[in-house]
């Protein structure tokens, strides 16, 4: 079996020997030129048949979407912009495709219109780039942390706990919907549930992530994650995936230097690995630019984008500091902000997007923010108003990473998570890491969507997952 991948096959211009090719048909020219894809690049193999080569009826089965198994001989390409293509010796048709009915027709097709057929927007173009990009940025994630010495440490998708104290969790139960057992209360009653108590899918790695600290010193998590935040943007999606590195031994600005480090790693990885793709997507984002009035394009291409962000440090500024950039820009002063800017709010995307795009035109990361906007587990700062918090803002996405230094101390966690009204008790395993040779530590989590979102110039978070999950939609 001499079967290759096209992606190796365009790779190399020798010729003269015999291969096999499988892949679906992306268009047929002058009954003769078949552009054949396999995914494994956006290049297409030209398959030389001769005239008369095929009987009647196979020949018309050779449609835009069928699937063919090719053998024949690798020879020279005069084609444009490739070294080699195959001649057939024998062509089978796998599966057959109807090529009026098929959704994915020659002409471009909107991304909106992709969404409805996301079933099969993989074997498009920009779809193959997007998703060949997010499997090698996923794929450099594992090798930035096995190279660091970090664990892999894998949490539990169903939880107990809330990691974020957000109240945005989905309920795992097997109690049924109608007349679920009551306790005295009148409230469901979840001890007679699966687990004996009440469950959810998890929000967040870090809690079970930081028990791993507090033994491998440094570990990192990368998986899925589920937010119920009803939120129809184009940045959240109710299932999401999360890396989560949490270090023993690490402060604040370690934790900075790493996550700016990492973002760099991977990104580069990208670069070195899918540089076709990023041309490709590159391309794509210019052309869809260009429709736009000229002070709404981007200032760089993809490319550029991402080398400048390679080649230059992110800015590092406090909560209090982006805010006084704020009250202090023509933005503000012209009204053009839709949320308040004062000491102490949630900065918006809004905001966020201002000091990346229009103030410092690079990432950014913020720290230290007011302790009531943030969750429970950060370290308390000796001004009694912050905590340890960092945020990365990137341009075109706002917030990629939210991360801190942990509270390591026991009588401040326990006194926060009390104000808080978090249940100390049922958090005990967690307080135990603060009792039995607590250690400073810290860690972050990067929205694996929005850094592909980011490397790949996409603009709606939909278009990065494979099978998205948002408010009223699921499908599969
Ligand atoms: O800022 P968040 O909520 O932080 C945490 O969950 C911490 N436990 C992380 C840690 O310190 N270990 O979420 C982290 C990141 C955000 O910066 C954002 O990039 C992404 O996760 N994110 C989402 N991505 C897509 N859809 C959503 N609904 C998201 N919510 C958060
Ligand atoms: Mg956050």
């Amino acid at each position: 079996n001499n079967r290759v991948k096209i992606k190796a096959l365009l790779a190399s211009d020798e010729t003269g020997h015999e291969v096999t090719v499988m892949g679906w048909v992306r268009s047929l020219r002058n009954n003769q030129f078949i552009a054949l894809n396999d995914g494994s690049t956006n290049n297409n193999l030209q398959v030389v048949i001769e005239l008369g080569q095929l009987d009647e009826a196979t020949f018309k089965r050779i449609t835009r979407g069928a699937s063919i198994r090719v053998t024949g001989e690798v020879v020279p390409s005069l084609g444009q912009g490739q070294k080699v293509e195959v001649k057939a010796k024998q062509l089978d048709i796998l599966g057959d495709c109807d090529a009026e009915k098929f959704p994915l027709q020659p002409k471009k097709q909107s991304l909106e219109f992709m969404r409805e057929v996301a079933h099969l927007r993989f074997r498009t173009n920009t779809f193959g780039a997007i998703f060949r990009v997010r499997h090698s940025l996923a794929f450099a994630i594992h090798n930035f942390f096995n190279q660091q010495g970090f664990v892999y440490l894998h949490t539990p998708i169903i939880t107990s706990s809330d990691a974020e104290g957000a109240g945005e969790m989905f309920r795992v139960t097997t109690l049924p919907a109608t007349n679920p057992p009551l306790n005295e209360q009148g409230g469901v009653d979840f001890t007679e549930d699966f687990f004996g108590k009440s469950t959810n899918l998890t929000v967040s790695g870090q809690l079970e992530g930081e028990l791993g600290a507090m033994a491998f010193s440094d570990i990192y998590t990368f998986g899925p994650t589920f937010r119920a935040e009803n939120s129809n943007t184009t940045r959240h999606l109710a299932e999401f995936w999360m890396v989560e590195p949490e270090m023993a031994f690490y402060d604040l600005e370690d934790n900075m230097n790493l996550a700016e480090q990492f973002i760099k790693y991977i990104i580069q990885y990208a670069m070195d690995h899918n540089r076709e793709d990023l041309e490709f997507l590159a391309q794509r984002l210019a052309d869809e630019e260009k429709q736009l009035p000229q002070d709404k394009r981007s200032e760089l291409g993809l490319i550029e984008k991402l080398e400048f962000v390679l080649n230059n440090g992110f800015e590092r500024i406090t909560y209090t500091e982006a805010i006084d950039i704020l009250l202090n820009s023509s933005a503000y002063k012209k009204k053009k902000f839709q949320y308040e800017v004062k000491w102490g709010v949630d900065m918006q995307s809004e905001h966020e997007r201002y000091l990346v795009e229009k103030h410092f035109k690079k990432p950014v990361i913020v720290t230290n923010y007011p302790k009531d906007i943030k969750s429970f587990y950060m370290r308390q700062n000796d001004d009694g108003k912050t905590v340890a918090a960092m945020d990365i803002l990137a341009p075109g996405i706002g917030e990629i990473v939210g991360g801190s230094q942990r509270e390591e101390r026991l009588e401040l966690l326990e006194k926060r998570m009390k104000d808080l009204n978090i249940p100390t008790e049922e958090m005990s395993w967690y307080l135990d890491t603060r009792r039995y040779g607590s250690v400073p530590h810290a860690g972050f989590g990067l929205g694996f969507e929005r850094i592909v979102l980011f490397v790949t110039g996409m603009t709606n978070i939909r278009d990065v997952i494979p099978f998205a999950r948002t408010p009223k939609n699921c499908e599969f």
